[in-house]
């Protein structure tokens, strides 16, 4: 299974991702695309040998297209990606994008609610639990289908950073988990409960 993975920023994810593929795995990494020339996770992209797209405008879904179907993608994979993928993309790959996202959908997600801001979220609501979770994309962000979940505690005198990192960690290991389900299934599918997670 062909794999495109698209990131805005540090790609920790993508570098998760690509751990987690080596030479030989049902799945691999093709192809990343970020909405910044300046995401670090290109340099990865680079490093590994991976082509990378920078895309001058990620509204516009036919730059999209055409590299993924240049470069034979199955699954597109938002990876700290903060951006709408156009309804058109969407509509082309439905029920082949997922997106991880550091909370428990559908609490502590929607427009507006990416990195820190989730954690401060979190931490404002007096949660004691949060976590990651793997969901399907669809044209509004953050609702489609939960694949997979990780419940992460929260601890007394958490900082939105150190939950970030908590959290964070165990999305590392529930994104490349659900990739390799879909690579075994042919497809997404959702991990059975309790989630195994890798170490
Ligand atoms: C992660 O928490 C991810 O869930 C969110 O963006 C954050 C940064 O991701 N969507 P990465 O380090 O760029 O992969």
């Amino acid at each position: 299974m062909r794999l495109a993975v698209a990131i805005s920023g540090r790609g920790s994810n993508l570098t998760a991702l690509i751990a987690a593929l080596p030479a030989g795995s049902p799945a691999e990494v093709g192809l990343v695309l970020s909405n910044r020339a300046t995401a670090g996770g290109l340099d990865l992209a680079r490093a590994h040998g991976i082509p990378t797209l920078v895309l001058a405008d990620p509204s516009d879904a036919s730059a999209w297209l055409d590299a993924l179907a240049a470069h034979r993608i199955d699954l597109l994979v938002l990876a700290g990606y903060l951006k709408l993928v156009p309804p058109r993309v969407v509509d082309r790959y439905r029920g082949r994008i997922l997106n991880v996202h550091p909370a428990l959908l559908p609490a502590f997600g929607g427009p507006g609610m990416y990195g820190h801001r989730v954690h401060e979220a979190v931490l404002a609501a007096g949660a004691t639990v949060t976590g990651a979770t793997v969901h399907l994309v669809d044209e509004v962000y953050d609702r489609g289908p939960v694949l997979a979940q990780a419940r992460v505690p929260v601890q007394p005198g958490d900082t939105p950073e150190r939950l970030a990192q908590r959290v964070l960690e165990i999305e590392h290991r529930l994104l490349p988990a659900v990739v390799l389900a879909a690579a075994a299934a042919g497809r997404p599918v959702p991990l059975p409960e309790p989630v195994e997670l890798p170490s």
